[in-house]
């Protein structure tokens, strides 16, 4: 299968990389190899370790569009311009392999139907904590279960952060360097500390648990910027931990859902997941509850759940993409769950 990677960036180079180390295991897979035949960007630089000779590097949508390209993933973030894209590849029958959680939560509902409509699957296992496959778990796995509740540590920068302040006393200002160093950290980090990553993640998860369409802005945020080393000192002292927790569950009318950091006690499982780690908790009304742990940002991490997702696709096609008609009732006037 011929395919484009539109953006080279930490992860875009994340997938070129396990697509060239792990030919074999996805040609044991997919019966087929995967090529990059074409990279939508302004040059490549020798950073990414990766050999480029007969992949066409361009500028120009219009070479991709018009190739015999059968997918693209879409890796270089943004809103407008790449809910284009993915509205332009869609419309053409081609599929999509997304991890822009940014647009995809304001996007989704719209995208997936032009996805049916042009037999087009969006893949979008990347979007949402990293190397953890649970937009899989929860759409291919415990899609016999009434979904109550999703919960967990969604961004990896804010983890990091919190991790490094309480364990280490560092600055929140060293932490957030030391992240962005780190590649975890988005563009522009306001994303990760006010909580809008994990609030677009939450959104994303939630949809795909009560299959109802979440309105992103409707969700409450609070971050963790105004977090102080003082502040983790004092809750160590009370046996507390504190993490930025996205949490929602579905009582059948209503939605509770909210971003914000939690002081957890410190055996809890939640707090022992440590610097860019993720951690989820689903509960179903049959399976109970499970934990899904791992990493939840980096390079070749978040390029693991790109890359699947187009060996699945390559393997097994357009297998339909989530249709969502109901729009979730959030329920803002009660307080958010409390779980602790
Ligand atoms: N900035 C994100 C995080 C990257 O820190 O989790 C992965 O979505």
């Amino acid at each position: 299968m011929k395919i484009a990677i539109l953006g080279m960036g930490t992860v875009g180079s994340g997938v070129i990389k396990v697509i060239q180390e792990n030919q074999m295991e996805i040609q044991q897979f997919t019966n087929e190899p995967i090529e990059v035949s074409h990279v939508f960007a302004k040059t490549i630089t020798n950073q990414h370790d990766a050999d480029f000779q007969n992949v066409i590097v361009t500028e120009n949508i219009d070479d991709i569009l018009n190739s015999d390209v059968e997918l693209v993933v879409e890796v270089m973030g943004g809103i407008d311009f790449t809910f284009g894209l993915h509205q332009k590849f869609l419309s053409k029958g081609i599929h999509v392999v997304s991890a822009n959680k940014d647009m995809l939560a304001v996007h989704i509902k719209e995208l997936a139907k032009i996805g049916d409509e042009n037999k087009a699957q969006l893949g979008y296992e990347a979007s949402c904590a990293g190397g953890i496959p649970i937009i899989n778990a929860l759409t291919y796995g415990l899609q016999a279960n009434k979904i109550n509740r999703v919960l967990g540590i969604l961004n990896g920068t804010t983890n990091y952060i919190l991790t490094k302040m309480t364990q280490d006393a560092w600055s929140y200002d060293k932490a957030l360097k030391d992240a962005q160093e780190k590649g975890y950290a988005e563009k522009d980090p306001t994303n990760d500390v006010e909580g809008l990553d994990a609030r677009r993640k939450i959104a994303l998860l939630s949809r795909i648990a009560y299959k109802q369409n979440l309105n992103v802005e409707d969700i409450p945020v609070r971050g963790i910027s105004q977090v102080s080393v003082q502040d983790l000192e004092y809750a160590q002292a009370d046996g507390l931990t504190m993490k930025l927790l996205g949490k929602s569950e579905y009582h059948g009318e209503k939605v509770q859902i909210s971003v914000e950091p939690v002081l957890l006690p410190n055996n809890h499982q939640l707090a022992t997941v440590n610097d860019a780690a993720n951690a989820v908790y689903v509960n179903g009304n049959a399976f109970g509850e499970t934990m899904f742990y791992g990493p939840g940002a980096g390079s070749l991490e978040t390029a693991s759940a790109v890359v699947s997702d187009v060996m699945n696709i390559a393997k097994f096609g357009f297998v339909g993409n989530l249709i969502v008609e109901e729009d979730a009732n959030i329920d803002l006037a009660g307080e958010a769950a409390s779980y602790f």
